[in-house]
Parts: C-alpha cells; sequence; structure tokens
C-alpha cells in the first residue's frame, strides 16, 4: 500500500495504458481496493498471483508482474507485467522480472504452460517475451480498438519443458 501514491503517478498514464487493453486511467479508490486485494490473492485459491517489481539495490518500486487465470486442471496460466514509469524501460527489468515469475510457474507452482497476449504493435514487450523464452502462437487480428484504430493482438506461450532446457530444476534465474 505504499507504493500507491507511486502507482497513481505512472500507472495513469496513456503512454502506458495504450498497450494493455484498458486504456482508460483508474481512480485512487479503484487502484487502492485492487491492491488491496492483490496483496491477498492465493494461487490455488484465487486463481492469481501478483508481485512487486523492486529495483535490488534501491528497492525503488518499478512495476507490478503476475499470473492468473491459474488452472490447476490444465497446470496453465496467464502472464502479465507493467514496468510503469517510462524512464525505466528498456533496463532489462522487464526481461529480468519475467523470467523469475516463468520461474516461480513452472518449478514452484508446478505449472505446464504459461501465455500472454500482447498488441503487434508492442515491439519492447515482444522483444522482451522473445528474450524471456516465450514462443509466437499467432495473432487474433483487429482485436483490440485503441489510438483509434483496431490493433492486432499476438499470442505468445512457453511450455515448463522449454523453460527448463535454459533453467532446469535446481537452477535459479534473475539478474544481480
Ligand atoms: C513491456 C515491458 C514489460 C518490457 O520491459 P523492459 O524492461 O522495458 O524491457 P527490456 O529492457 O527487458 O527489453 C526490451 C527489449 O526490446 C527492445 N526494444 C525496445 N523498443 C523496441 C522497438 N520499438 N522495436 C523492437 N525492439 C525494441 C530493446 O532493445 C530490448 O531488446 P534487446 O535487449 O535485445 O536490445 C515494459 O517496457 C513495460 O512495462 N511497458 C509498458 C506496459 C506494457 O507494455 N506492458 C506489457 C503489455 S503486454
Amino acid at each position: 500500500m505504499s507504493d500507491l501514491d507511486i502507482i497513481m503517478q505512472h500507472w495513469n498514464a496513456f503512454e502506458i495504458r495504450k498497450y494493455l487493453g484498458t486504456p482508460l486511467p483508474m481512480s485512487k479508490n479503484a487502484e487502492r481496493e485492487w491492491l488491496e486485494s492483490a496483496t491477498k490473492h492465493s494461487p490455488w485459491k484465487d486463481g492469481k498471483i501478483v508481485l512487486a517489481i523492486e529495483d535490488k539495490k534501491t528497492g525503488e518500486f518499478l512495476g507490478t508482474i503476475s499470473l492468473f487465470d491459474i488452472s490447476p486442471q490444465m497446470r496453465r496460466a496467464e502472464f502479465g507485467i507493467a514496468i510503469h514509469q517510462p524512464s525505466n524501460h528498456n533496463k532489462g527489468y522487464g526481461t529480468d522480472a519475467t523470467g523469475v515469475t516463468l520461474w516461480i510457474g513452472f518449478h514452484v507452482l508446478g505449472l505446464n504452460s504459461i501465455y500472454l497476449y500482447a498488441l503487434d504493435r508492442n515491439k519492447r514487450a515482444i522483444r522482451a517475451y522473445e528474450k524471456a523464452g516465450f514462443k509466437h502462437v499467432g495473432v487474433f487480428r483487429n482485436a483490440i480498438y485503441v489510438e483509434g484504430q483496431f490493433q492486432g493482438l499476438v499470442a505468445m506461450d512457453i511450455l515448463s519443458e522449454e523453460f527448463a532446457e535454459q533453467f532446469p530444476p535446481g537452477t535459479l534465474t534473475g539478474g544481480p
């Protein structure tokens, strides 16, 4: 909850929200309520886990990362991430945090498949996901209306066995 003010500052900017499929800003009340519930989510009971991304050295709050729609039956979950402040983009935080979350998903939660959707014009996100090991599945054409036009939605996924080729059980991921 101590991150609420900094979340409101950057999270509501259209520069970030235009990539999320939820372009309208959130009120502070709604964000407080979401944060309150996000800190209590259980992957099995609620089907989601939301974590803060921090700079390990300074403790600066950078954004949030999550696995949601976790299906214990299919051992599958959707992935989402946002580094909030544009000046923190392109510094490797997204790729690093994605790798750590995949590690949690596969080596702690025992998932078999993790998937995501990204706007096809969000080249930075797609590149970060490729670096973390996600593969392209396909594109839903004209699926999202934002910035006055329909845009394609890229689907990507990674399987447990593919992640294990890079990070077998017993190894760790995550930058210094
Ligand atoms: C998407 C996001 C999580 C990526 O995290 P990040 O820390 O900025 O990304 P990284 O620095 O780890 O990697 C970015 C990569 O994309 C590349 N890149 C940046 N802009 C690019 C562009 N326009 N075209 C192609 N590649 C691009 C970078 O060069 C880098 O690749 P490299 O290491 O091979 O040079 C982050 O930028 C973000 O949260 N953006 C706003 C919200 C958002 O888009 N969320 C995802 C919704 S699906």
